[in-house]
């Protein structure tokens, strides 16, 4: 049969799937639904200094091929999420690590939280968001290949346990290769590929009328619509940084196809959001069991046997 463990860092945990930030996580009873649910972990709604309120709603709508959301990072504030894992940890010292999500809505607020992450007892890991389409005024950082080197300079400074970067989307061999550089110069333990795809714009024939309020309609798109694009994103980076810097592929992700071509990409962990959206946390029962019927089919026993191997013509 075939065995879907995973080892990321020092653990192995028993699957490679997730929530993708922002889904299912947004409080301690979300949380908990995941925590006891089929992923293998999973990671807390990025969060700010402060308890936010996000943008006006409607700012979630889900369409046949997926999502557009202009959320503006609602959140509890980063207290709250960090008692969250830090309690858990001592409830669980010897289960499998969480992550931790910040976005901050500047540089000195993203090193601000970062370094009281350091300064806790949080033995997870920790992502920081470089990639949020949806506050308006803000561009996302890590389009602003300057700003990107800037921050990661400033992080490792002074940060020491395990970090990744959610990213957004790039279009252009010349941005995977720069983003790749950058990236490279530090000591990251992954990169997420992908965010949603920013400023997207779903419309409502019937009405004649965009279908979220903040941004005049305009936001991220996630699902079957960006699955192709996040694959190209996991593919670009893993050929491209140093194999001490895994990849987590999320963007897409509805079957376990979706799962296997991710793996095939190059992807260590898996993150589920949209389809999660819509189905609970039930979708990783589905998920799990239909990539390992693949596996099974192709003669696969684990996961290590096929992940990175895409064959090109
Ligand atoms: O699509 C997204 N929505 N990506 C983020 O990073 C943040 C989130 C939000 O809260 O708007």
């Amino acid at each position: 049969p075939a065995s879907l463990a995973t080892t990321f860092l020092n653990h192995t945990y028993e699957n490679p799937f997730m929530n993708a930030s922002g889904v299912h996580c947004k409080d301690t009873k979300e949380l908990n639904e995941l925590d006891n649910s089929k992923s293998s972990t999973f990671i807390t709604k990025s969060s700010t200094s402060l308890k936010r309120e996000g943008n006006p709603e409607p700012r979630y709508f889900s369409v046949p091929l997926g999502s557009i959301n202009s959320m503006g990072l609602p959140n509890e504030g980063f207290n709250y999420y960090l008692k969250y894992v830090i309690d858990r940890q001592q409830r669980m010292p010897k289960g499998n690590p969480a992550f931790f999500s910040v976005a901050g809505m500047s540089v000195d607020e993203n090193l601000k939280m970062l370094k009281a992450v350091q300064d806790s007892d949080f033995n997870g890991v920790t992502e920081l968001n470089l990639s949020c389409p949806n506050v308006p005024g803000k561009p996302q950082v890590a389009y602003d290949f300057d700003l990107l080197g800037e921050i990661l300079q400033k992080v490792f400074e002074f940060f020491t346990k395990p970090l990744g970067v959610k990213l957004p989307p790039y279009f252009d061999f010349a941005h995977f290769d720069t983003a790749a550089s950058i990236l490279n110069r530090f000591p990251l333990v992954y990169v997420n590929c992908i965010n949603s795809i920013g400023n997207g714009l779903y419309i409502d024939i019937e009405k004649e009328s965009v279908v979220i309020k903040p941004k005049n309609g305009f936001g991220g798109l996630g699902g079957e619509y960006i699955k192709p694009t996040a694959l190209a994103n996991v593919r670009a980076f893993y050929t491209r940084l140093n194999p001490s810097i895994k990849i987590i592929g999320t963007g897409g992700i509805r079957t376990g196809g979706d799962a296997f071509e991710h793996l095939l990409c190059g992807a260590t962990m898996l993150q589920v959001g949209t389809e999660l959206y819509k189905e609970g946390v039930s979708v990783f029962d589905r998920i799990e069991r239909e990539l390992k019927e693949i596996m099974e089919k192709k003669g696969y026993t684990s996961i290590e046997q096929f992940r990175g191997k895409l064959r090109t013509l």
